[in-house]
């Protein structure tokens, strides 16, 4: 490349020179999204080098991205009235008499792509990521990103990529006619293929015609779009705008595209998915710890226990590339194991989810051992054995032993005092838990348990760690259910509440289905089993407070060995190897007759008030959790219960759903239950505070943020 000198540089674009060619640099950490500065100052250092007769520019970012887009901070502070918006940004590069290439490395997304579509031509090299992931967060890509592509790429690949918000790797992108080069040293590319088209002459991408095809690549697209997806109304929408290229001119379609995205903006579901896109990175951040807290080396991982967690577990790791040690006590219960997890990769392959060769190194990656001593070169050790407190405490005592100094020890105990396992050891600073949820290779959500001695590095590693194979972490502190279960308590006690005073188990999971959960809750414990959550009230019975009403119900099930489906029955009966879910007459006479033995009027109650019983019991208890510090943000909550429970991502969580609600009005109706006395619903202190002074759960995290 020639030798470039830089001319020019303002806050956020930098001018560079190679020769007679302007080189525009976005600096804007960490990753260039296009903000109003960015805007303002590409639109003034682009017509800087045209007054200044530059033969031709390069767009390019600094560092490792191009751009990732728009600045989604700006979707809800505002956007600025008076910078430029991105449609101005492009309409001034498809003015430029010169050529304008964009350099494409790293993410390309959002308006990125948008910008990069406006150019004349396009280099990449095979580090570019492309895609337009707008309807990710609820919205289309508002700066001609539906009009652009449509003139650019194949028709099939650019409805796709508008409905799902699906990446390309840079050689497909290529194929699809997106970028016009790949090269490896991108800005050499780029000054190439200025020559070129300053030789041959540029054409604005909004001057060319749609691609043929569109109309029926938008109606496929259209009928792909999953109809439980949380931005389905985006992706049509954005599909809707896609086809004002076929059915308007340029300006027109342009300008519907920004009527239609202005529409999405302001929608509850791409609110809530843009809470989530913010909270998820927050749920990374614990106090004490912060992207400088260094953290551990971590090479290889030792996994205690077999069975469905164990497995999992080492899944979760083999398939990140991590070399595994699965360790289990007999040989019989190891190959077990090991066959669950060849079922798994078996199965991935038939579906083609995976090749040959990746499962066969994945299943390499994990090494089946009866011997302890086996972990003792593991950097990570993770305990996944039975869930008692006296077979954690042998294995840790074990593992104090054998282990290496600096190793980090986890417990992936769903309830147990992991205070008490980390002082058991003689190095409690290295001990955490890992609360990981089941399936554990497919849930995303990951509770990371700090015990009080827990060392900030060692939660710094596993934070990142997490990330690395594919976990949402999030945070939380010691207590019983930790935070996703803890919050399931409080609304398990519901649904049994209101099958005593009315309701049926089918009513309840087709309210709660019907308001978007994944799995409605008495399906949920038939799944899990009716013995886990039994083993839990026990527990709990033990220092009952008499103020709290209790049912009975789901006891009765377990005494009458209804576990769930693996016994065929608990609160449906299940045909087909528990498969198939049928409604129980001997189920509903139960619950008939528990209601008799109350003395009970059953009433019908309405799906409304279903739906406002269970989760203002999850809100509330939510309140709790957070003012006792069990966690910190109402955020981490929402992530929590959007990756690990199945609540809807549109609604956004448990508690950006309270605040659209309005806490004034949850609180009111938290008082009327609690007015019967029942202490279930003893209204959180923090709750009605936050009512009182007409703040919401997001204000408190703004504002413990700020602290
Ligand atoms: N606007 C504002 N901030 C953004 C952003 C955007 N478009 N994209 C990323 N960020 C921020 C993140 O919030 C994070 O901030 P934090 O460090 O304060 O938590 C930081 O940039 C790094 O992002 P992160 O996602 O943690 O890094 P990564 O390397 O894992 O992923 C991306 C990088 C670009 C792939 C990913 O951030 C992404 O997908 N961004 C969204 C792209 C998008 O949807 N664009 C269309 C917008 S309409």
């Amino acid at each position: 490349m020639t030798s470039s000198a830089s001319v020019t540089s303002s806050a956020s674009v930098r001018t560079d020179m190679a020769g007679t060619i302007a080189i525009l640099t976005i600096a804007n950490p960490p990753v260039n999204s296009l903000s109003a500065n960015v805007r303002r100052d590409l639109v003034a250092a682009l017509s800087r080098s045209v007054i200044n007769g530059v033969t031709g520019v390069v767009i390019a970012g600094e560092g490792a991205n191009f751009s990732a887009g728009a600045d989604i901070q700006e979707f809800d502070s505002g956007l600025d009235p008076t910078a430029p918006d991105p449609n101005d940004v492009h309409a001034a590069i498809e003015a430029s008499p010169v050529p304008v290439v964009a350099a494409l490395r790293g993410a390309v997304l959002g308006g990125g792509l948008e910008l990069a579509l406006a150019c004349h031509g396009r280099v990449a090299d095979d580090t570019a990521r492309i895609g337009l992931p707008e309807v990710k967060l609820g919205l289309l890509p508002g700066g001609g990103g539906t009009q652009r592509l449509s003139r650019i790429a194949q028709p099939m690949i650019a409805a796709d990529m508008i409905a799902s918000g699906r990446t390309l790797a840079a050689a497909e992108a290529l194929a699809a006619g997106i970028v016009d080069r790949l090269g490896p040293d991108v800005m050499a590319a780029a000054l190439e293929l200025i020559a070129k088209l300053a030789a041959s002459g540029q054409t604005a991408t909004a001057k060319r015609p749609p691609l043929s095809g569109l109309a029926e690549a938008i109606e496929t697209a259209r009928a792909a779009i999953p109809a439980k997806s949380p931005h389905a109304e985006a992706s049509r929408t954005a599909l809707d705008s896609m086809a004002g290229a076929i059915q308007l001119p340029f300006p027109e379609a342009l300008a519907q595209e920004r009527r239609l995205f202005l529409g999405l903006m302001a929608s509850t579901a791409s609110r809530a998915l843009r809470h989530l896109f913010f909270a998820e990175r927050a749920a990374a951040n614990a106090p004490g710890v912060d992207k400088t807290t260094r953290a551990r080396a971590i090479e290889t991982v030792g996994v205690i226990g077999a069975g469905t967690m164990g497995s999992g577990i080492a899944m979760v790791f083999a398939n990140a590339g991590f070399p595994v040690t699965l360790i289990e006590r007999d040989p019989t219960a190891l190959e077990r194991g090991l066959k669950r997890i060849r079922d798994v990769y078996d199965r991935a392959v038939a579906k083609g989810d995976l090749s040959t060769s990746q499962a066969q190194q994945r299943l390499a990656d994990i090494t089946g051992r009866t011997d302890m001593p086996a972990l003792s070169h593991a950097d990570l050790i993770i305990e996944a054995a039975f869930e008692e407190m006296a077979v954690k405490l042998a294995i840790f005592a074990e593992l104090d032993k054998l282990a290496k100094q600096g190793a980090i020890l986890a417990t992936n105990t769903s309830a147990l005092d992991v205070n008490v396992i980390a002082r058991s050891t003689s190095r409690p600073a290295d001990v955490v838990g890992l609360h990981f949820f089941s399936p554990a290779h497919v849930m995303r959500l990951l509770e990371i348990v700090r015990a009080d001695e827990t060392d900030a590095q060692v939660l710094a590693t596993v934070i990142r760690l997490a990330r690395q194979v594919g976990k949402t972490p999030v945070v939380v502190g010691v207590c019983d259910g930790f935070l996703a279960n803890r919050l399931l308590y409080p609304y398990l006690r519901q649904v049994d509440l209101m099958l005593e005073e009315g309701a049926l188990p089918a009513q309840v999971d087709k309210a709660l289905t019907g308001f978007g959960l994944a799995m409605g809750p008495c399906t949920m414990l038939d799944m899990a089993g009716q013995d886990v959550a039994w083993h839990v009230r026990q527990r709990q019975l033990k220092d009952w407070n008499p103020a709290m009403r209790y049912s009975r119900l789901a006891d009765l099930l377990v005494e009458q060995g209804r576990l769930g489906s693996k016994t065929g029955a608990g609160w449906y009966r299940y045909a087909a190897g528990g498969r198939q879910k049928e409604d129980d007459p001997a189920v509903e006479a139960m619950i008939l007759a528990e209601s008799a033995r109350l003395g009970l009027a059953r009433r019908a109650i309405s799906d409304e008030e279903i739906v406002k019983r269970a989760l203002y019991a999850i809100v509330n208890e939510g309140a709790f959790a957070l003012a006792d510090g069990t966690v910190q943000r109402a955020g981490d909550i929402d992530v929590a219960y959007t990756q690990g429970v199945g609540f809807p991502a549109a609604r956004g969580g448990p508690m950006f759903w309270a605040d659209m609600v309005g806490l004034k009005a949850i609180h009111q109706e938290i008082l009327a239950l609690h007015a019967g006395g029942d202490a279930n619903w003893t209204p959180a202190p923090l709750l009605a505070a936050l009512a009182e002074s007409g703040r919401s759960f997001g204000d408190l995290d703004r504002e413990r943020q700020g602290a």
